[in-house]
């Protein structure tokens, strides 16, 4: 037996345009990341369009937030991360927080958010919430990476 005992998973990061913005907090959140065992897959700097927001966020295109979240995450660059990890996804959930950075500070002020955090919009990161949905969303960022190959080819390298 390995010394994994959850499955190796991947996970889509980013580093949203507030804290790009500030080298000094994307590079404590890029630590995190380090610190916490997480392989860099990829990682890449980029700047969305309007419509790469709108399409990113189509699951929340009736909320109250929808244009404020298309808005910013369209404002500036930002810095993509496929990381891996046993646990991946929740592991990275939970170095974010609650996504509302008032409650993070709250119930959580360790985490990410509740440090860097300007606004329940301005959060500072983004993390895929299932396997599923960071297949997905590793597919939008990195259109040439196929993740059921790599997790084929790495996972017993990882053992
Ligand atoms: P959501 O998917 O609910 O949160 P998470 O990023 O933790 O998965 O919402 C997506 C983004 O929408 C969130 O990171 C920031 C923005 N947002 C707001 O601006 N206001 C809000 O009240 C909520 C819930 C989200
Ligand atoms: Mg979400």
């Amino acid at each position: 037996t390995g010394r994994l005992t959850k499955a190796l998973q991947l996970t889509l990061a980013v580093i949203k345009p507030d804290a790009i913005a500030h080298p000094v907090i994307a590079e404590a959140i890029h630590q995190t990341i380090l610190d916490n065992n997480f392989v860099i897959v990829r990682c890449k700097d980029l700047v969305w369009k309007r419509q790469d927001s709108e399409r990113f966020y189509a699951e929340h295109s009736e909320r109250f937030f929808y244009q404020r979240l298309v808005e910013f995450m369209s404002s500036g660059p930002m810095r993509a991360y496929v990381l891996a990890r046993e646990d991946a996804v929740r592991h990275w959930r939970d170095l974010m927080g609650p996504t509302k950075v008032f409650q993070a500070r709250y119930t959580s002020p360790a985490c990410i958010r509740a440090r860097f955090g300007l606004t329940d919009t301005r959060n500072t990161t983004h993390g895929s919430d299932s396997p599923e949905s960071a297949q997905r969303e590793i597919s939008f960022f990195f259109p040439d990476f196929n993740v059921e190959q790599w997790l084929k080819k790495e996972e017993p390298l990882f053992r």
